[in-house]
């Protein structure tokens, strides 16, 4: 069985370092706001070069506190990418702020510059891309076309820890970057967790307390909170697993080279583009197909694993419809959700398998 992700090989090479530093969280029994959570938060505060780290319980209350540090609210859009998991929209609702979708480029997947001009009203408080499957999202360029800065760029990081683009990494670049350490991520720990990460000063001090009942300092509370905070377990892992994410994602880059050399000429296939002067780091390989659920059943067949991200682009979605009687039809988003279909990718796949993997798919007629 070749499986669309895996953690067991990575825990296997791994084991002895987290159990060491899982048995030093035990012994010390302080599982809540300890050592480890102080660590990863200086560590990734390092690792992308910016001034302020908080850490939390997942993606989508990274996202969510960084839009309440913003005061985005009733009245406000935020324009976004249709083509992402629903946790980006569901933080854009949950302050009360409608998302509006601006339709994605067809080679790169991620949320198109020109689409997001034109969505551009004077509700606009902030542009939320997403660097989808690891495929960096030129911020830059956005912040350079609106050319607005009271219009906030707030960057869905969830699947692109370690991805760069024009030497800046992912999160730095934008007023706020919103991490998830769900499980299958890039970096990810051993159940939920997330992170926002800042240069502003205000967001910072506003999204400490809302992680934790609206309180800096022990019972005094001066806003509406949330228990929203990473332990210690989640952050031992972490701090392990930190020291491997560039060693990693270069696997991942170098499994995404042998699919690209193995199905760039295979009829019906059409592989992921990188974004220009970008560093992909290859959370999903995802390939687009007619016959994509031809190709599906058939890896089903040789015990191959794939999957479909996502199925439905988000204003399709019954919750989006529902509240906004939107009847908008986002046509590259629409067109990849009925042809994606991301393989197996982790990394300590073997080259050996990714071929079997392509064999099988150029085999279909
Ligand atoms: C693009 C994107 N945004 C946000 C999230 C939310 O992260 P979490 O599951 O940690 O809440 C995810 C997670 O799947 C995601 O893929």
């Amino acid at each position: 069985m070749i499986s669309q992700f895996d953690l067991k090989n990575e825990y296997a090479l791994l084991r002895d370092e987290i159990q060491n530093e899982l048995e030093k969280v035990f012994f010390n029994t302080s599982f809540i706001g300890g050592s480890n959570v102080d660590l990863i938060e200086k560590n990734i505060k390092d690792y992308l070069g910016v001034k302020y780290a908080i850490s939390c319980n997942s993606g989508t209350d990274a996202l969510h506190f960084a839009l309440r540090s913003l005061g985005i609210g009733k009245g406000d859009e935020v324009i976004t990418t249709p083509f992402t998991f629903i946790s980006t929209i569901e933080a854009i609702m949950y302050v009360g702020a409608k998302p509006v979708f601006a339709d994605i480029d067809l080679d790169t997947y991620n949320i198109n510059c020109e689409e997001i001009l034109k969505k551009i009203t004077k509700k606009t408080r902030a542009i939320l891309p997403v660097h989808i499957f690891g495929n960096p999202v030129d911020v830059e360029r956005i912040k350079n076309v609106i050319n607005n800065d009271s219009i906030k760029i707030i960057e869905d990081c969830a699947q692109s820890f370690g991805a760069g683009i024009n030497c800046k990494r992912t999160g730095s670049i934008g007023e706020i970057g919103c991490l998830s350490f769900y499980p299958t991520k890039n970096l990810g720990c051993y159940g939920d967790g997330g992170m926002v990460v800042t240069n502003s000063e205000e967001s910072y001090e506003i999204i400490k307390k809302l992680r934790n009942h609206g309180s800096s300092i022990r019972y005094h509370h001066d806003i509406i909170g949330y228990n929203s905070r990473l332990d210690e377990i989640q952050a031992a892992v972490l701090n392990v697993k930190i020291k491997y994410i560039d060693q990693f994602n270069l696997m991942r880059a170098k499994i995404a080279k042998i699919y690209d050399e193995n199905l760039n000429n295979c009829k019906n296939i059409i592989t992921p583009k990188k974004t220009k002067n970008g560093f992909h780091v290859y959370h999903q390989y995802t390939v687009l197909s007619k016959n994509r659920d031809i190709i599906k059943t058939e890896l089903e067949k040789n015990n191959i694993g794939s999957a479909i991200y996502y199925p439905i682009s988000l204003e399709k979605q019954n919750v989006y419809k529902n509240s906004f009687n939107n009847k908008q039809n986002c046509i590259n988003s629409n067109y990849l959700s009925n042809t994606c279909l991301s393989l197996p990718m982790y990394p300590h796949l073997s080259e050996e398998n990714v071929i079997k993997v392509c064999d099988t798919i150029k085999k279909i007629k």
